[in-house]
C-alpha cells in the first residue's frame, strides 16, 4: 500500500483533522512532522467534538503508532494536558501508541512570553500569531540554542541549556517590557513535565526508518497550510515551519520517496486567521454568513476567522508547492443556501491578468480577484454518500475545481461527522 501525506492547501483550518482521522484507519503509523500546538485539529466522532493540538489524530484508533517527529516544536504542559484529556474520555495514550522524538524542540516559558510581547510591541503590524511561542522556539532551533526533548529528560543537560541562554532571553524580554525568568523557576516548571514525558521519548529517526523498512503504511499529518509556509507562503504573515510536503521529509528524517500520495485539503471557500493579504476576502454580509454557517472560529485561539470565496490561483500554488496528487474538498455543505457561489480563477494586478500566485507580498496586496460564478443550491447535502447524490450545481463546482487546479478530487466532505464523507478515490492504492 502507498503511504499518504495530508497537507493543508490554504491558510490552515482546512479540515485536515477529519480527513486524517478517516485515512488513519488505513495506516499503521501516523506522524506529525512540523508545527506545534498552534495547530488545532478538530474531530467529531460519534457526535463528540475532540480538538487535538499536539497528538496525531490517529490516536483515536488505539492500535496505531502515533509519532511526534523531530520537526515538531512541543509544549510539554499542553501535551500532558492533552494526554490527560484523552484518558478522561477513555482513550489510552501510552508509550505503545505515542512516541515523541528526542530531537523535537521544546517550547519554553520564555518563548511564549517573547511571542506575546513582540505581538504587543508590533501594534498594527503584528503577525497575529497564536501566541504559543512557535516562532521564538524555531528561532532557537535555527540559532542552535534550543532545548530538545532529549535535553528536557536529562536534568543536567536541561539546566545547562537553559543557563546558557537565559541572559539573552531576559535582555530581550526587558527590552520588550515583559517579565523576566530565572533558571530555577523554569526548571521547577519543567522537571515534573519532563518526568511524565520521558517514557514517550525515543530516537524517532531510527524508529520511523525501521518501520518504513518493515513495510508499515504511513500517514503523514500536515499542520497549518501551504500559504503559511515560511519559504513559499505569504511571508512575513506565515508560521515558522515548512508546512508543505517538503517539511515532512526534513521533519521526520525519512527519504523523499517515502511520502507516497500527497493529498491537499481545501475548503470549498477560504478562511484565514491572523494578519496578511487575502485577495478573495469577503468583508461583508456574505463573509459573515460563511463564518456563522461554517462555525469559523479558531479551534486554538477562538478568534473569528476571516472568510472569502475559493481562490484557485492560491490553490494552484499549493498544488505546485506540494506536488499534490489529489484534493479533499471540505465544508461543501456550508455553501448551501447561497443563490450563487464565486470562485476566483485569476488575479488582476496593475491592469494585467495573472494566473500565478505572486511571490512578493506587496504584489499580492494589490491583486484583485477575477471571479467565475456558479449557481448555488438549497438542498441539504450532509447525507449524500456519492457524488451522484449531490445537487448538479455542487457537482459542477467540484468539476471546476478539478479543471482549474489540475488535480482530481479524492474526497468530498459534506458535514462535520465521519459519516458525512464522499470518498471518490482512496489515495492508499
Ligand atoms: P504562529 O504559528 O503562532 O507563529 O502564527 C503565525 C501565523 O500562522 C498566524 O497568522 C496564525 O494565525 C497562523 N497559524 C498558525 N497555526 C495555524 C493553524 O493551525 N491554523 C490556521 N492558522 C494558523
Amino acid at each position: 500500500m502507498s503511504n499518504v501525506a495530508v497537507v493543508g492547501a490554504q491558510w490552515g483550518d482546512e479540515g485536515k483533522g477529519k480527513v486524517v482521522d478517516i485515512y488513519s484507519a488505513r495506516a499503521d503509523v501516523i506522524v506529525r512532522c512540523q508545527g506545534g500546538n498552534n495547530a488545532g485539529h478538530t474531530l467529531v466522532v460519534g457526535g463528540e467534538k475532540i480538538i487535538l493540538h499536539h497528538i496525531p489524530s490517529g490516536i483515536l484508533h488505539e492500535t496505531k503508532t502515533c509519532v511526534i517527529a523531530n520537526g515538531v516544536v512541543m509544549d510539554p504542559g499542553v501535551l500532558l494536558r492533552e494526554i490527560e484529556g484523552l484518558a478522561k474520555n477513555g482513550r489510552k495514550v501510552t508509550p505503545e501508541n505515542l512516541v515523541i522524538s528526542e530531537s523535537a524542540h521544546v517550547i519554553l516559558p520564555f518563548h511564549k512570553a517573547i511571542d506575546a510581547a513582540r505581538e504587543i510591541a508590533a501594534g498594527k503590524g503584528k503577525i497575529g500569531t497564536t501566541g504559543r511561542g512557535i516562532g521564538p522556539c524555531y528561532e532557537d532551533k535555527a540559532s542552535r540554542r534550543g532545548v530538545r526533548v532529549g535535553d528536557l529528560i536529562r536534568p543536567e543537560k536541561l539546566r545547562e541549556r537553559i543557563t546558557a541562554s537565559i541572559d539573552e532571553k531576559n535582555a530581550l524580554l526587558k527590552h520588550l517590557g515583559a517579565k523576566t525568568f530565572t533558571v530555577d523557576e523554569i526548571i521547577a516548571e519543567l522537571t515534573p513535565q519532563a518526568e511524565a514525558i520521558k517514557p514517550f521519548a525515543k530516537d524517532t529517526f531510527a524508529l520511523l526508518n525501521e518501520l518504513c523498512e518493515a513495510g508499515k503504511t504511513f500517514l503523514f499529518e500536515g499542520a497549518q497550510g501551504a500559504l503559511l509556509d515560511i519559504d513559499n507562503g505569504t511571508f512575513p504573515f506565515v508560521t515558522s515551519s515548512n508546512t508543505g510536503s517538503g517539511g515532512m521529509i526534513t521533519g521526520t528524517g525519512l527519504g523523499p520517496k517515502t511520502l507516497g500520495k500527497v493529498v491537499g485539503i481545501t475548503k470549498a471557500y477560504v478562511t484565514r486567521v491572523g494578519s496578511g493579504p487575502f485577495p478573495t476576502e469577503l468583508e461583508c454580509e456574505t463573509g459573515e454568513a460563511l463564518r456563522n454557517r461554517g462555525a469559523e472560529f479558531g479551534s486554538t485561539t477562538g478568534r473569528p476567522r476571516r472568510c472569502g470565496w475559493l481562490d484557485l490561483v492560491a490553490l494552484r500554488h499549493a498544488v505546485r508547492m506540494n506536488g499534490l496528487d489529489g484534493l479533499a474538498v471540505t465544508k461543501i455543505d456550508v455553501l448551501g443556501g447561497s443563490d450563487e457561489i464565486k470562485i476566483c480563477t485569476a488575479y488582476e494586478l496593475d491592469g494585467k491578468t495573472i494566473t500565478h500566485f505572486p511571490g512578493r507580498i506587496e504584489e499580492l496586496e494589490r491583486c484583485k480577484p477575477v471571479y467565475e460564478t456558479i449557481p448555488g443550491w438549497n438542498d441539504e447535502i450532509s447525507g449524500s454518500k456519492t457524488v451522484a447524490e449531490l445537487p448538479p450545481n455542487a457537482i459542477a463546482l467540484l468539476k471546476r475545481i478539478e479543471e482549474l487546479s489540475g488535480c482530481p478530487v479524492y474526497l468530498a466532505s459534506v458535514g462535520p461527522g465521519r459519516e458525512s464523507t464522499i470518498e471518490i478515490r482512496s489515495p492508499f492504492a
